[in-house]
This record gives C-alpha cells, sequence and structure tokens, in this order.
C-alpha cells in the first residue's frame, strides 16, 4: 500500500529534498505551506515537484489547519521541519520564534494524539540544543548535556523534551534527528556557508567589494542536507522511536571556510572578509563536532557528501547562476 507522508517546513531546505527523497520512495506527499503574500519566491525549491505533492495552506500556530491537514491526509508519517530556523534572528524575534518552534510542537502532538495517533512523527532537533556542552574529547553525543546559549536553541531543547515525554507518556512513535549543520545549493544567503560562497563569487567578478562577517573563529560541523533527509526518513522507518544524532564528525572554522572558498577561487580572504559586529552573537556557540555512531549503527546511515564535494555543489552553483 501506497505511504503517505506530511512534511510541514516543505518549502524549505530540508523539506524540498526530503520531498524528493520520498517521492523517489513511492510515498504520496503532502506539505504545509504558509500563506506569504508574495508566493513568487516562496514556493521556488518545490517548483518541479508542481502536480505531484499536495500542498495546503497552514501553520503550527493555526491549530485549526493542523487538525484539517491531518484529518485530509491522515499519515502514515509526519516530518516536522517547520521553524524559524535562523539562530541570530532567534535573538531579534524570540517570541515568534518559540511559539512556532516549541508551542507549534505540542499543537501539532495534541493533534496528532486526536486524529491519528498511530502516525509516526519527526522532530527536527538540531545540535543548537548543546551550547557549548561537549563531551571530554571534545564531541557531542546523544548523551551530552545540553545546555542551549539562544532562543532557538531553548525552544528547540523544549521540543526536543516534548517528543519524548509524548513517546514515553503517550506510546507516540515520536523521534527525534539531533542533525548538525547541513547545507546545500539550496540553503538561504543568510547563512554562513551561502553568504561565504556568494559573496566570494560576486567580489570575483567585480560586483562587491568585501564580505562582513561575525565571528570568524567559531566551528561548525558541516553535513549536505540531501544526505541529512535520508537519515530523517531511516529514523521514522527504524522498529521503534528513538533519538538519532546525524554529523560528519568533521569541523571546521569559519575562518578556514572563508580560506578554502576565496582560495579556490584565486583571492586572499584576508583582503576582502571585514567583522561587523551585526553579525555577531549576543552568545555564541563555538564549537560544534557530532559523533554519529549510535546512527551507522543501528540506521545503517552515512554521508556521500564529502565536507570538499558539498562545498564544491555549492560553489558551482552560484558560479552558474549568479
Ligand atoms: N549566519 C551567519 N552570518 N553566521 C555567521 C556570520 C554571518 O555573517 N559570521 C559568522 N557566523 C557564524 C555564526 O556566529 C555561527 O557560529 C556560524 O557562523 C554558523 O552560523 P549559521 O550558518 O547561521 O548556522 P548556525 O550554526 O547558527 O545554525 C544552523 O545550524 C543549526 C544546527 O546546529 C541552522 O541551520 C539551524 O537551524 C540549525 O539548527
Amino acid at each position: 500500500m501506497t505511504k503517505r507522508a506530511l512534511i510541514t517546513g516543505i518549502t524549505g531546505q530540508d523539506g524540498s529534498y526530503l520531498a524528493e527523497h520520498l517521492l523517489n520512495l513511492g510515498y504520496e506527499v503532502y506539505g504545509i505551506v504558509r500563506r506569504n503574500s508574495v508566493t513568487e519566491n516562496q514556493e521556488s525549491r518545490i517548483e518541479k515537484l508542481r502536480g505531484k505533492i499536495n500542498l495546503t495552506y497552514g501553520d503550527l500556530l493555526d491549530t485549526s489547519s493542523i487538525d484539517k491537514i491531518l484529518k485530509n491526509s491522515n499519515p502514515d508519517e509526519i516530518y516536522n521541519l517547520a521553524a524559524q530556523s535562523h539562530v541570530r534572528v532567534s535573538y531579534e524575534i524570540p517570541q515568534f520564534t518559540v511559539q512556532t518552534n516549541a508551542l507549534g510542537v505540542v499543537n501539532l502532538l495534541e493533534a496528532v494524539k486526536m486524529h491519528c495517533p498511530n502516525a509516526k512523527i519527526y522532530q527536527a532537533s538540531s545540535s543548537e540544543m548543546f551550547g557549548n556542552s561537549c563531551d571530554d574529547d571534545g564531541m557531542q553525543r546523544e548523551t551530552t548535556p545540553m545546555h542551549p546559549v539562544s532562543p532557538y536553541g531553548c525552544a528547540k531543547l523544549f521540543s526536543y523534551s516534548l517528543i519524548r515525554n509524548y513517546r514515553n507518556a503517550f506510546k507516540l512513535f515520536a523521534s527525534n534527528g539531533i542533525l548538525f549543520n547541513h547545507e546545500s545549493p539550496r540553503r538561504a544567503t543568510n547563512f554562513v556557508t551561502t553568504k561565504i560562497i556568494k559573496t566570494a563569487v560576486q567580489i570575483k567578478r567585480g560586483e562587491m567589494s568585501h564580505l562582513e562577517l561575525g565571528n570568524l573563529d567559531s566551528q561548525r560541523d558541516w553535513g549536505h542536507s540531501k544526505d541529512y533527509v535520508k537519515a530523517m526518513h531511516l529514523i521514522l522507518n527504524h522498529e521503534k522511536p528513538d533519538d538519532f544524532i546525524i554529523s560528519t564528525g568533521k569541523t571546521h572554522s569559519i575562518r578556514d571556510f572563508c580560506k578554502l572558498i576565496f582560495s579556490k577561487l584565486d583571492m586572499n580572504y584576508r583582503d576582502y572578509v571585514k567583522v561587523n559586529k551585526k553579525f555577531i552573537r549576543p552568545e555564541e556557540l563555538s564549537f560544534l563536532c557530532g559523533d554519529s555512531s549510535k546512527a551507522r549503527k543501528i540506521l545503517g546511515w552515512k554521508p556521500e557528501y564529502t565536507f570538499e564535494s558539498m562545498v564544491d555543489e555549492i560553489l558551482e552553483h552560484f558560479l552558474k547562476s549568479l
């Protein structure tokens, strides 16, 4: 029988790759789109999927829309990827961030409990939940204590905990994927990787004079979104609900990322990168490096992209498209 999947946040980087992956696996795919007065760019990532997926307007904060969508789609699997996903922006709009990223998950879980208690739920949890906490070897694991350092991270920790609570209390099949940073050509350009690559290409072409960034010394564990959405599906198709870290286990500083990209374009980043306080966060998460051994062993997941091939794909995209 054809399986039905509902994706919240289907218009985003991960939502669009996940929709493609599930269609390839033979799923019937439903998606929730937030109403926006300018629709033109909003659905650009899923433009090619038109006619193949079922889209409905809705919002995690509009409980009546969630009720309707669950009743209409009667999903086997629900992927909750909807969120205010930018960490620095969460300081500018903390209440909206907490409402969407935390209260939105309460709304979804309550609606699932009422309308489709047998549906499996994937929650997009984040390595931002760890804050500056790590094990003695510097890595983060499923067992590492979580001490978030942003409104975004705090809200994600609330939802992560609620998923575990509803799993135990109401026997829902509810799982967390604790995903470390993951990038692609579809990444919005206010995240650091695509911001650096896009601006470096523009500088190379003489269209920009310099690149303004915040903290150059933080380090991130960057993978490719396409690999990470495959993990989401494996997590929900495991025999029992559980929580899994998805990461590459390798980390790079923002400075090294700049060095690499500018040198690929035959430039020296020191000549073009300036620090602007505006992009420095009130509290910074300095170092992320995830140990995904549990997912690799239990789910058989492993990334196909390397850091190099991920970077090259994004660079090629901007060289062609700009
Ligand atoms: N965005 C941005 N813009 N980040 C900058 C800049 C800048 O101009 N300059 C330095 N950075 C630094 C940030 O301070 C941070 O340490 C790092 O670059 C990465 O920033 P982002 O690319 O914005 O990602 P993030 O780590 O804050 O959050 C992403 O990863 C999380 C998983 O850990 C997002 O995708 C979150 O939604 C996700 O949960």
